[in-house]
């Protein structure tokens, strides 16, 4: 069985980020499941109480505070830091996992929204890295989810033109730090989702085009955060949620570019949004 918690009878804090709502906050109820005292960041406040109440009520003993904060602020991992500081707060893991999805062609959307959307899924990511990595490691024990998703294991699309070219940093990245964490103790896993029941359809405002999609490509976020539990417990690098999405992977991965691209020349089509 994979060791789970650190050895240590101090509490232990799981730090997630884009905690208020779908995948984060599935980390957040199965992470105080486990006995895991949290600190969950995103903007929405009253959505964060809401997450709190439900950890509450899994698990009373677990401490769980919340930060309001937006991560396109270039000031955000200082403050999360201070914050952490202040309370006396030792992050053993590291859930970086906010993130959405931009519309459009890239010369249609405004630089400050694609400034925002590096800030808080590339930029963001790495510097909690950098600033909890260090510590876990002197340690000796640590856990690191990066939330990446499918689509930065599947050929470019025109269109949401950063989202896949950041999930692909994110893997490349993840796998480096793991190779590197894995003889400390420190366990770095890169999670690849594909279509999930989260909010992140109706927040990009393509609900309407993706409920077209199969039913069965579809996971709960519930079932997506229980084997990322499971995969960094295990020290697995990249992982891939559900088997229909490891297929994809795999043929994305095995055949060129060109032909899963005519492959799929319809759905990218039909689901392109400008
Ligand atoms: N759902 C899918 O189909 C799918 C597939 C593959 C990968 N993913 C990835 O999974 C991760 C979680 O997404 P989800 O599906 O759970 O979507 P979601 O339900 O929309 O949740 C996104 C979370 O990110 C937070 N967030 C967004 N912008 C933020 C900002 N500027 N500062 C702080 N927090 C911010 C949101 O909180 P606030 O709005 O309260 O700030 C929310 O808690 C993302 O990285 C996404 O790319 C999702």
């Amino acid at each position: 069985m994979a060791q789970t918690t650190p050895n240590s009878s101090s509490p232990k804090w799981a730090l997630i980020t884009g905690a208020s709502a779908g995948i984060g906050a599935g980390f957040a109820r199965q992470l105080a499941a486990q006995g895991w005292s949290l600190v969950l960041v995103a903007r929405r406040a009253d959505k964060l109480q809401q997450v709190q109440a439900a950890v509450n009520d899994i698990n009373p003993v677990v401490t769980c505070h919340l930060v309001s904060l937006d991560l396109a602020e270039p000031s955000a991992t200082e403050q999360l830091v201070a914050f952490c500081q202040t309370q006396g707060v030792s992050v053993d893991y590291l859930v970086n996992n906010a993130g959405y999805g931009v519309p459009g062609d890239f010369e249609h959307v405004d630089w400050t929204t694609h400034q925002a959307m590096l800030q808080v899924m590339l930029t963001s990511v790495v510097e909690l890295c950098r600033a909890f990595y260090p510590s876990m490691k002197t340690a000796g024990y640590g856990r690191i989810i990066n939330v990446s998703s499918l689509a930065g294991l599947t050929p470019p699309t025109a269109g949401h033109t950063l989202y896949g070219a950041v999930k692909s940093f994110l893997i490349k990245f993840s796998h480096s730090l793991h190779l590197e964490a894995k003889e400390h103790g420190v366990h770095v896993t890169a999670l690849c989702p594909g279509f999930t029941y989260t909010e992140f359809h109706d927040v990009n405002g393509t609900r309407g085009m993706v409920s077209q999609l199969s039913k069965k490509l579809w996971m709960t976020a519930d079932d997506v955060v229980a084997q990322g539990l499971d995969a960094v417990a295990h020290n697995r690098p990249v992982y891939v949620n559900g088997w229909r999405n490891k297929a994809i992977a795999s043929l994305s991965k095995y055949l060129p570019d060109a032909v899963i691209r005519f492959l799929m020349r319809g759905s990218i089509k039909k689901f392109r949004k400008r």
